[in-house]
This record gives C-alpha cells, sequence and structure tokens, in this order.
C-alpha cells in the first residue's frame, strides 16, 4: 500500500477519567480510574489508517513539553512521518479532559495549546506531501486558516470531519469530497436539534449546502451516506462497548483508508462502521484503535 494519507490536525495528551454515570451542572462525582493517553483527533485518526496499513505523513503543532516529545514519539513509533508536527516552543502540548461512563458515553473538554497555533504556513510548508496525497483528512481542532490551506493545497480526496461543529466558511465546503459528523455535530451545524429520524438527517444535510458527500454516523445504528440527494443506511455490528472516545476518529481513519485505496465511498463507510466498533471495546482513543487483522479477527468472533 503505497497510496499516502496526509492528517492536517490536532494532538492532544488526553486524561480519561471512568465515571458511573456523566455528571449534570454543578454536580460532584466520584471517578473510578484515571489515565493518561496520547490524543487529539488529527493524530488519533492519523493513527487509525496507519495501523490499517496506509502511509500516512501528519501535520500540526505540539509545545516544548513532555507531553509533545510523547506524541511525536508516539506517531514516529506507529510509521507515521512526523516531519510536519513542529514544536512550538511558545505554547503547551493540547490536552483534553475525557470523562466515560459505564455505558461508554463520554463527555470531552479540550484546551487547544499548540494546535491553536498551527498556521496556514505550517500547512504551506508540507505542501508537497499534501499535493502527493491520495487523501487529505483535517478536522476542526485547529484553526480554520490551516483547515483552509490544507484543503486549497489537496490535489486527492479531501475528507473533513467537522468535529468539533463550527461554521464551515464557503471556499472549505466547496473544496471538501467527503463531511464525516455524528449527529449532534450535524445539529450544531445548522444550529438545530439533534435529528432523530432519517428525514430530519437528510432535511439538515440539505441545509450544509455542501456539494460534497456527507457522511452522518448515527452510534449504534450505523451510518448514513448522503451523496447527491440519495441516502444510503450503513448498518452498525453488534459489540461490547466499553468507551465510544475513538470511534469516531477509527471511523475517520478507516475511511481515509479505503478511499485512498480507491474505493467507493458507500464501501468505504462499511469498512469504516467495522474499524469504528472495534475501537469502542477498548479504553482510550489512541490505544483503542485496531489494525486490519484485529477488526478481520473481530468479524469471525
Ligand atoms: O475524538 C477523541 C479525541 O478528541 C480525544 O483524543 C481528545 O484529545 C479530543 O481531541
Amino acid at each position: 500500500m503505497t497510496e499516502r494519507i496526509v492528517v492536517v490536525g490536532s494532538i492532544n495528551r488526553d486524561v480519561v477519567l471512568g465515571v458511573e454515570q456523566l455528571p449534570i451542572p454543578g454536580e460532584t462525582v466520584l471517578g473510578r480510574s484515571l489515565g493518561t493517553y496520547n490524543g487529539g483527533k488529527g493524530a488519533n485518526q492519523a493513527v487509525a489508517a496507519a495501523r490499517l496499513g496506509r502511509s500516512v505523513a501528519m501535520v500540526g503543532r505540539v509545545g516544548d513539553d513532555r507531553a509533545g516529545v510523547a506524541s511525536r514519539e508516539a506517531l514516529t513509533a506507529e510509521g507515521i512521518d512526523a516531519r510536519g508536527v513542529r514544536v512550538d516552543r511558545k505554547a503547551v502540548t493540547g490536552s483534553a479532559m475525557i470523562l466515560v461512563d459505564d455505558d461508554g458515553e463520554n463527555s470531552i473538554v479540550v484546551v487547544p495549546g499548540a494546535n491553536g497555533r498551527l498556521s496556514a504556513k505550517d500547512v504551506v510548508a508540507c505542501s508537497d506531501a499534501i499535493g502527493a496525497a491520495a487523501v487529505t483528512l483535517v478536522q476542526l481542532e485547529v484553526p480554520m486558516e490551516a483547515v483552509a490551506e490544507a484543503v486549497r493545497l489537496s490535489r486527492g480526496t479531501v475528507v473533513l470531519n467537522a468535529a468539533p461543529a463550527r461554521p464551515i466558511p464557503a471556499e472549505v465546503m466547496r473544496a471538501v469530497d467527503v463531511i464525516v459528523v455524528n449527529r449532534s455535530e450535524l445539529a450544531g451545524l445548522c444550529a438545530d436539534l439533534e435529528a432523530e429520524s432519517t428525514k430530519e438527517i437528510a432535511s439538515q444535510v440539505e441545509r450544509l449546502r455542501c456539494p460534497g458527500a456527507v457522511v452522518v454516523t448515527v452510534g449504534s445504528d450505523g451510518a448514513m451516506v448522503v451523496d447527491n440527494g440519495d441516502i444510503v443506511h450503513v448498518p452498525a455490528v453488534n459489540v461490547a462497548v466499553v468507551d465510544t472516545t475513538g470511534a469516531g476518529d477509527a471511523f475517520c481513519g478507516a475511511v481515509a483508508d479505503a478511499l485512498a485505496g480507491g474505493d467507493t465511498l458507500e464501501r468505504a463507510v462499511g469498512w469504516a462502521v467495522l474499524v469504528g466498533a472495534a475501537a469502542a471495546t477498548k479504553v482510550g482513543a489512541q490505544v483503542a484503535l485496531p489494525t486490519r487483522s484485529e477488526v478481520k479477527a473481530m468479524l469471525k468472533r
């Protein structure tokens, strides 16, 4: 597999707290566990695609600190080309506080740190790699100017995971081939409530005015592919869910992996549903991402 994926995105240190139930505003709850992991939507998606066997390069920023060193080492250990990850002496590495409840649901707060200083210039410095990539994969945990530059420089397929949801400029929207969102992100983009039915999902997708395809992940129901007015439902697989934190990133990495390999979007989403499900069976984001053979082994069980 030589087709390359370039991921332009965030790199975080995740502090994961296990709780029986997510606290409501004003409530204090006792936690059950505490762990520290490598994370960040960008880094997780890069690792997801690399574990599936794809050649991956990462563009991002970390601080000049231990978390930054650990994050870069983790990317390199996965065989990811991390030369595009700049060390920022004026910022700390991004961090995330993640609460995971007994049902595997999570709440996340991200403090961007160095991710918030990723510039268009940093992205231009990697223009050769981006221009040669089969797939450019971006998320919204880094400044929009960096995202806009990445999609502008891309000559391959552009996949945007619109997470966390925020307004997407028209020029970015026009350059994107596939947007991946979950239902709450879709609602956020439309300034609406979460869609409950396929019809509501279709109507919110229409309001995005995205010329490309939109993939909406719908948790235990799998995913919907909305393309040119057609909607295809890709069903989920049944797994024992432990932590859904890395599932969305596993999904996006797998979509990029399959598209880089020449699959149709529908087949790519079918593969991504399986990879996302496998990631949800373990604690943590990056550590939980499966290899290709682990996904296949899960199917035989
Ligand atoms: O999608 C999960 C990721 O979101 C975590 O790793 C955390 O760092 C945040 O970026």
